[in-house]
């Protein structure tokens, strides 16, 4: 797999952004029996809100958009979402790339919390190897729910390249070549 870049996502991004989500967000929606799960009914709308609201990161092989996630930050706690890798590129490490470097867009997050249904076997084993626990679940209808999973964030300094929260960064940053150097 040739190297996974990742930057903060551009506005020029956000409509393949959306594209690879509703692609990607079928097997969720398989897993459920539920065509209506949000990340499938979003617009491109909302899209453009969250960008501008949320820090979204997108990772990009072989300058193609591979994937993305959104993140914000609530006191201590950066919340991410809307977690999503082109299907035909899963399970290559794509999607832990997003998630490291996620760990290092707020300098203020002490941790990171995220949310998946309780049959999202798949990801909860992804998030249980990158050292994400349960805190909570919210028991929907169906005998499904909602699990709520934590991670503190281990104490490396923030990326600056991923920091800014209105600017797009200047550059694509290969996050695995450079979050070495941002020295304490
Ligand atoms: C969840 C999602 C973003 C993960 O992205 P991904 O790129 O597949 O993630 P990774 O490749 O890093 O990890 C997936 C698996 O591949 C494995 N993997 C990673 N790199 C690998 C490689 N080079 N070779 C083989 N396997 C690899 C990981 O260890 C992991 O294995 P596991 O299933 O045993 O945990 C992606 O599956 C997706 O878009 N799913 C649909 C939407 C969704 O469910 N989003 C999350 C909602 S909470």
């Amino acid at each position: 797999m040739p190297n996974v870049e990742i930057a903060r996502a551009e506005a020029k991004d956000l409509d393949e952004i959306l594209r690879i989500q509703k692609r990607a967000y079928l097997s969720e929606a398989a897993i459920y029996g539920a065509e209506r799960i949000p990340p499938l009914s979003e617009t491109i709308e909302a899209v453009k809100s969250d960008w501008e609201r949320k820090t979204v990161l997108k990772a990009t092989v072989l300058g193609r958009l591979a994937g993305s996630v959104r993140l914000e930050l609530e006191g201590a706690l950066c919340r991410l979402g809307r977690f999503s890798v082109r299907p035909e590129l899963q399970g290559r490490g794509i999607g832990s790339a997003l998630l490291t470097a996620s760990e290092r867009v707020f300098p203020e997050a002490r941790q990171i919390e995220l949310f998946t249904g309780s049959r999202s076997e798949a990801n909860l084993r992804l998030y249980a190897s990158h050292g994400y626990v349960r805190v909570r679940e919210e028991p929907l209808p169906g005998g499904v729910s909602i699990v709520y999973l934590r991670k503190t964030i281990p104490g490396i300094p923030a990326c600056p390249a991923f920091s800014s929260t209105t600017q797009p960064a200047d550059e694509n940053v290969d996050a695995s070549r450079r979050l070495p150097r941002q020295g304490p």
